[in-house]
């Protein structure tokens, strides 16, 4: 990756005529090579400027009035085989952030505007065959599209796709079931294209295969295609005492799709998919299988500590699995399409998901990317609805109601059956979108909506974002100076509401079909209610390490049948003997009686959805809270510690993949000399490492912090942050061990031991 001027590289004179970067030869010695995906802005230092957009985007140095920062070139050089002349390659982006333009051998391709659309490219004519090739993409950032850290570069996976001409095309399956009683009919319709100067005659075998690999069901048929001709061909295949797709059993079939010629298989694609049903009822909400399920979602960016939107699959995977924990069962992609990898996350873990187009609008551009998106997901049994857009200015009026029409209209006809939702933010608002849209979405306000559903009787209800409580994790005061939100549910914005006001509501009313909270996790930008040296969001039910705050056992209570009890906030108040601390218990016990050094605080009883709390006059010791549920009890404790003694690395997994891409998530905290975690600790660590990995970025989930999260040269480090701190880790692409030493100079170090076990590495270009 490097940087130089370009003269006007939107239009060549003629191919080739600029050489230099776009060729070869090109001496690019001194330019940083960097592995994909790859976000720069997670490189660079925060900086300081008094604008609205820099503030939105997490201070970093991209954007208007950035320039040399905001612009980057990345190039490849890598070789095609002689004998893959005569195949259809194709290059394509997953994601890059954003306006880029892409040449490969000086032969311009072209221009891509949004950093959250995929596109590709056929460069079959432009290769070198059995020589080097020279891929160049220019990337530029000066403008943004959100309100939020949009992290520059080409920050999802990229891929050289090489097929015979005769072929599937990316997506050319549809795949829709219907279910009735103990079958399942699985409606398939394929794309085959003949990109040949020559008709064609194949035979197209679609097979389903189970989860473990065996065969339930096929179907083959005989085409005869012309040149360059595409065709459509459907099939049914029917599915006997199919197992569902599920937030519980997400379970998965395979499309496997094989063309041959002459008996010689030539192409082969598989397609993920589930069998499921799912129906939006405007009184009841929503069912699943024909279960009444409250949606209980979360609203997501798609940033991390450490790595910034540049993010490896498993993390994807560590997300989900989170707000899983929480019981949170549903995922609003906020506010643009998604990753592919964080779909396949939710299908194969079991969390649905609301996928949202970036921008409402119905020119050629917009719909165009709008059919992409429906047409690259539908696919996945994870997705339940669809969102056209969010906070439009022109949400009430006729402009608005018009584009909604048409926008569901194309989605009807490449997905019939799903629905579309709109987050508005307008109250009880009947005009413009929300008088035709399929499920009326309430981007917060919806604490009147009876009347609109008593009006409205007919139109499905729920909450497209809701509270944008806001929370530091382990601060329990609000504190200007260092922009932190005390850690007890009583902080939200004008427009929004603590987790328990809202869920209350919600709870209450079965034709509320549930709501998407505003977030599971912190994100870069968007400080709120305080700016600088604010450089992320206090939203997140979790910070943006994934470390939960004191909400999260809220809604674990409410949402999930464990038993929960948290007793919040510590107890290593020195200083304070004699003060009085409010003292909080998230849990779903019928009664909770507290208990400090043994004397009794009282006894609370819990409501439904809510939770206790006592003011109790600070000692030190211990605190402890018993709680009693269904007459078992539960029990939870806070104490003094001492000082911080030794430091604890814990990993997500101690044995990953050595593909290169798979990442062992090491948190570390650190406990006392009696082994009590001490979660007012803010020592300086440093980080370590040997073997064949590599740290990929540190977090601690301080949205104050302006440490690195990405150090280029030297040894990474990082503050604990109320106790906490975590390590990304990559695996090499070699069997063997990577070993992790924290150290910190006053406590003992930990370490920790990764195996890489022996496994697949993608295929990749050199
Ligand atoms: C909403 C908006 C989100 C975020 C949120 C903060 O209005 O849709 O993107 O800005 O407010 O509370």
């Amino acid at each position: 990756m490097g940087n130089i001027p370009l003269p006007d590289y939107n239009y060549n004179w003629m191919n080739g005529y600029f050489g230099g970067v776009f060729t070869t030869a090109f001496n690019d010695s001194l330019w940083r090579k960097v592995d994909l995906p790859h976000d720069w802005a997670v490189e660079l230092p925060f900086v300081y400027i008094n604008a609205e957009t820099a503030k939105l985007h997490g201070y970093k140095p991209v954007g208007d009035g950035y320039p040399e920062t905001s612009k980057a070139i990345y190039r490849k050089v890598f070789t095609i085989p002689e004998a893959d002349d005569g195949k259809r390659i194709s290059i394509k982006f997953d994601g890059v952030f954003r306006n880029c333009t892409v040449w490969l051998n000086s032969f311009r391709l072209g221009n891509n505007y949004s950093g959250y659309s995929e596109f590709t490219y056929d460069i079959t004519d432009m290769i070198k065959y059995g020589g080097k090739n020279t891929l160049v993409v220019h990337v530029d950032a000066s403008q943004l599209e959100g309100w939020f850290y949009e992290g520059p570069g080409i920050y999802r996976h990229t891929w050289l796709i090489k097929t015979a001409p005769l072929h599937i095309p990316a997506y050319g399956n549809q795949i829709n079931s219907t279910v009735s009683g103990n079958s399942a009919k699985v409606n398939i319709e394929t794309q085959v294209f003949n990109q040949d100067n020559l008709a064609a005659n194949c035979e197209v075998e679609s097979k389903i295969v189970d989860a473990s690999g065996g065969i339930i069901g096929s179907a083959n048929s005989l085409l005869a295609l012309n040149k360059s001709e595409k065709k459509v061909i459907k099939k049914t295949i029917n599915v006997s005492n199919p197992s569902l797709w599920d937030i519980d059993n997400p379970y998965l079939y395979k499309l496997i799709t094989t063309i041959k010629q002459a008996n010689k298989i030539i192409d082969v694609t598989e397609t993920n998919f589930g069998i499921r049903t799912i129906l939006f009822d405007a009184n009841k909400g929503f069912f699943l299988n024909g279960k009444n399920i409250k949606i209980k979602g979360t609203c997501n960016h798609q940033d991390h500590a450490g790595v910034g939107m540049a993010m490896p699959d498993r993390l994807q995977y560590y997300r989900i699995e989170k707000l899983k924990e929480m019981g949170c069962n549903a995922y609003r992609t906020a506010h643009h399409p998604p990753t592919i990898e964080l779909l396949e996350a939710c299908d194969r873990l079991g969390m649905m998901v609301c996928d949202e187009n970036r921008i409402l609008g119905t020119s050629e551009e917009r719909l165009k990317l709008f059919e992409e998106q429906i047409i690259r997901d539908r696919n996945h049994p994870s997705i339940i609805m669809w969102s056209i857009g969010n906070e439009e200015a022109i949400q009430d009026t006729d402009y608005g109601r018009r584009i909604a029409l048409s926008l569901q209209q194309l989605q009807k006809e490449l997905d019939p059956q799903r629905l579309c939702i709109y987050a508005a933010n307008n109250k009880n608002n009947w005009e413009g979108i929300n008088s035709v849209i399929d499920i009326r979405g309430y981007n917060y306000g919806a604490f009147e909506s009876d009347g609109y559903h008593k009006d409205h009787p007919n139109q499905i209800m729920m909450g497209s974002e809701e509270s944008s409580a806001l929370s530091t994790r382990g601060q329990y005061t609000n504190d200007p100076l260092r922009a932190f939100v005390g850690d007890y549910d009583v902080n939200a914005p004008s427009w929004g509401s603590q987790a328990e006001r809202w869920w209350k509501y919600y709870d209450a009313r079965p034709y509320m079909a549930g709501a998407y909270v505003w977030t599971g996790f912190d994100y870069r930008g968007e400080p709120t209610p305080y700016a600088w040296p604010n450089i992320s969001s206090h939203f997140g039910i979790m910070d943006a390490c994934g470390f939960p705050k004191s909400n999260f056992y809220y809604y674990q209570s409410w949402w999930t049948e464990k038993d929960v009890l948290h007793l919040f906030p510590h107890w290593n108040w020195q200083g304070k003997t004699g003060d009085t601390i409010n003292v909080w218990c998230h849990t779903n016990a019928e009664s909770v009686a507290l208990f400090l050094n043994g004397k009794s605080q009282g006894n609370k009883m819990v409501e439904k959805n809510g939770h206790a709390e006592w003011k109790v006059v600070y000692e030190p010791g211990i605190l402890e809270a018993r709680g009693i549920k269904k007459g078992k009890i539960i029990t939870d404790k806070v104490e003094t510690t001492g000082n911080a003694f030794r430091l604890v690395a814990t990993p997500d997994r101690r044995s990953i993949k050595a593909d290169g891409e798979d990442v062992s998530i090491v948190n570390i905290t650190a406990v006392d000399e009696n082994g009590r975690e001490v979660t007012t600790a803010s020592e300086f660590v440093q980080f370590e490492i040997t073997g064949n990995g590599k740290i990929i970025g540190v977090g601690n989930g301080n949205p104050s912090s302006h440490e690195p999260d990405k150090i280029l040269s030297g040894n990474y480090y990082r503050k604990l942050f109320n106790g906490k701190c975590q390590v990304l880790i990559q695996a090499g692409r070699q069997p063997g061990e990577i070993k992790l030493k924290a150290t910190s100079e006053m406590l003992q170090p930990a370490t920790v031991v990764i195996t890489e076990e022996k496994a697949a590495v993608r295929a990749f270009v050199l």
